[in-house]
């Protein structure tokens, strides 16, 4: 089983020596401290990519890289790209298109693009024709290959387009983690569902779950280091487990966590709702350490969009789940994913949707309008939706949701609250932010030498948005 699911050690010790090799190439010209060279990594999508940026920011490391803050400082720039929607894809060959005059400028910048763009051939097919500064693409699974990659297109060996047959799990690749006390940490790649709208089953394969001895061992290791916050990682972490057959749930998996020593606290995410167990949404309610907090995306509130969308459940069925984790947690935050404008989606599906959002009454919804993404079954599905009528609705479920997130957000005016301090905040540099059990962020004033600790508050008013509040 081990070595049908994970990249042999040799292999891996293989590129990692690449990366030394690098690295020593540099040192012997003095080409290090803060004459070392830069990297700049550029990273779209979802949490997946970011914790995959943390395992190229660890291999560029070990290049012998240093850290830039801006792409035209960098010799080399890494590119982490995301297929989900239309949207995300523009936007990445938009900002690759504008490492071309970096390159002309400086022509040993090193440019290579992965993730789950390039692993569709036409998108790799595209970089290799259209991009010629593009040294490489890597797919998703094929990080681990980086650093000899790089050193293919120093030594002036060609250029790669590399899209694996399979995909497997490669461990012992080094991380740079982001700053403050939180941290990912994934558990699973990949995913079985192939819901009818999504590329990821075709981007990343099938699920593969790594051991649970080495998620503790990485969870241990993350405590130790001073994380005070860890959100497991993978497309349906409800499924962690079953392609091991060692009887590890996802359930019996933060339990474990938990059982760790530590102040820390414990987030998931993503849940499908067709595999969300009543052994987990326990663990959630009795473990201290699990942040009350439960992302399950519905996507559609219509069973007839939900059956065509293939997601194996109900909008019934979906209601039972909820009802059960607000019965076990009157007070649990719940956020979803939805979809705006599915291939025959008709008024009375969307007001179905429109239903849910006052059902559940989320405290905030990731919302999208459907975008068609070659070789997936509804791309190919008769009456795709005019983009004025998907449009409308987009804006009617936003504006219904500005509603419901002001109330919920209302609930913790005058309470009592832990926070995990992440940073300054984005908006307002005078001001820190801090996330606990609610959705959304809360704002405070502080010392930033609170970043990376838990903070007491006490709630002091909120918009739709975020929650402003003052240290106790
Ligand atoms: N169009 C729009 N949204 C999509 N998502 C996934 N695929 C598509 C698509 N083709 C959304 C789903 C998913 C979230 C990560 O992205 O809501 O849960
Ligand atoms: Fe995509 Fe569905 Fe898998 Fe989520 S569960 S990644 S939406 S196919």
């Amino acid at each position: 089983m081990e070595n049908i699911k994970f990249i042999p050690r040799d292999e891996i010790e293989t590129h990692l020596e690449a990366a030394r090799r690098i690295a020593e190439g540099f040192e012997s010209r003095g080409m290090v401290g803060d004459s070392a060279p830069g990297y700049y990594i550029q990273t779209f999508g979802c949490q997946q990519n970011e914790a995959d940026s943390e395992r190229l920011a660890g291999l560029a490391k070990l290049m012998g890289y240093r850290a830039v803050s801006s792409p035209d400082e960098a010799s080399l720039i890494l590119v982490n790209t995301c297929a989900i929607r239309e949207h995300a894809e523009k936007k990445a060959l938009s900002i690759i298109g504008e490492y071309k005059h970096i390159r002309e400028k400086n022509p040993e910048l090193i440019v290579g693009v992965g993730g789950c763009m390039v692993t569709q051939r036409h998108r790799a097919d595209k970089f290799k024709m259209s991009y010629p500064y593009v040294g490489f693409t890597f797919d998703t699974g094929a990080i681990h290959l980086v650093p000899s990659l790089v050193l293919k297109v120093m030594q002036k060996k060609g250029r790669s387009f590399v899209i694996s047959d399979e995909y497997k799990i490669a461990e012992g690749l080094p991380t740079v983690r982001r700053e403050g006390g939180a941290a990912w940490l994934s558990i699973m790649y990949g995913c079985n569902n192939f819901c009818s709208y999504c590329i990821v089953p075709y981007v990343r394969g099938r699920e593969r779950s790594r051991l649970p001895e080495d998620i503790l061992a990485e969870a241990r290791e993350l405590i130790a280091g001073g994380a005070k916050e860890i959100t497991l990682l993978g497309q349906n972490v409800n499924s962690y487990g079953r392609d091991l057959d060692c009887g590890e749930t996802i359930a019996s998996l933060i339990k474990k966590i938990c059982a760790l020593e530590g102040d820390f606290r414990i987030r998931f995410m993503t849940s499908h709702p067709k595999d969300a167990s009543e052994e987990l949404l326990e663990v959630v309610a009795t473990e201290p350490k699990v942040v009350k907090h439960f992302h399950l995306p519905v996507q559609s509130g219509s069973s007839e969009v939900l059956r065509r969308m293939n997601r194996r459940y109900t909008a019934e069925h979906y209601k039972a789940i909820i009802d059960s984790l607000k019965e076990k947690m009157p007070d649990i935050s719940l956020t979803t994913d939805i979809i705006v404008g599915f291939p025959g989606e008709t008024e009375e599906d969307f007001e179905a949707t429109l239903e849910m959002l006052r059902y559940v009454k989320y405290d905030m919804i990731f919302s999208f309008i459907y975008s068609p993404r070659i070789g997936t079954p509804a791309a190919a599905m008769e009456d795709q939706i005019p983009a004025e009528v998907s449009g409308a609705r987009f804006k009617r479920l936003l504006s219904l949701q500005d509603e419901i997130c002001e109330e919920r957000n209302r609930r913790f005016v005058g309470r009592r609250v832990k926070v995990l301090v992440e940073g300054v905040s984005k908006s307002d540099g005078g001001m820190l932010t801090g996330r606990g059990d609610m959705a959304r962020p809360v704002h405070f004033k502080g010392d930033e030498s609170l970043i990376g600790s838990f903070a007491e508050l006490e709630i002091t008013s909120c918009g739709s948005y975020s929650l402003e509040g003052k240290l106790i």
